[in-house]
């Protein structure tokens, strides 16, 4: 292991004893186009979180939120509620053992458990996703997204974005592409935004 990776895994362990929770590990997928649990390093979700440019009137919603490690983390900032959607039953359960433990909360929480597409994004104003499923079920959630918001505003978040993937979100021509970088796990990030205020 390097010494970069071996830096990342004690500061993932520091923050993971900081807020009181336990979201390490992997779990199989529980769908086709569905992709397996994993979750990205603290600094890496802090850094998109920034990015996001969160005020205390957003709904953030984790799409494919899995034990919660993002939910818990965004729920620390003042916001008017953190959404997490996970449709296996498993991990929606250890998601709310560690929101249940969660130190210094400071918005509201929900934990849907509920496959993505069936979600109802009205109020949601910022979506975070971590590569949770192929291309496929992207579109159809874009298109529930967009369908659920009509023209308010959105933004949203995406980890570890696939040549597939993007193709989708270029489909969806009322999203525009605000930023892309490769965050220090060698992720690709896209920041979209669309609709108006
Ligand atoms: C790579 S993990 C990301 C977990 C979490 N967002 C994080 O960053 O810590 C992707 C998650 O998406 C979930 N998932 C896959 N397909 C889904 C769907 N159609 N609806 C809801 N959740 C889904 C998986 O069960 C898994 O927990």
């Amino acid at each position: 292991m390097t010494i970069a990776k071996c830096a990342r895994r004690l500061t993932n362990l520091a923050h993971e004893w900081l807020l009181g929770i336990s979201t390490r590990g992997f779990a199989p997928a529980e769908n086709r186009l569905g992709v397996h649990y994993a979750t990205a390093d603290y600094a890496d979700i802090k850094c998109i979180l920034w990015e996001l440019n969160l005020k205390p009137t957003d709904v953030l919603v984790d799409i494919g939120s899995g034990k919660g490690r993002v939910v818990c983390l965004a729920a620390r900032r003042r916001l008017q509620r953190v959404v997490g959607v996970e449709y296996s039953r498993s991990l929606s359960d250890l998601a709310r053992v560690n929101v249940a433990r969660l130190r210094g909360r400071r918005t509201p929480i929900d934990l849907q458990t509920i496959a993505a597409e069936d979600y109802d994004y009205s109020d949601a104003t910022a979506l975070h996703l971590f590569n949770p499923f192929e291309a496929e079920i992207l579109d159809t959630v874009l298109r529930k997204v967009r369908h659920d918001r009509g023209d308010r505003p959105v933004r949203i978040a995406f980890m570890m974005e696939s040549p597939a993937q993007k193709t989708v979100f270029e489909i969806h021509t009322w999203l525009r592409c605000d930023r892309r970088w490769t965050d220090r796990a060698g992720h690709t990030v896209s920041l979209y935004s669309g609709g108006s205020d």
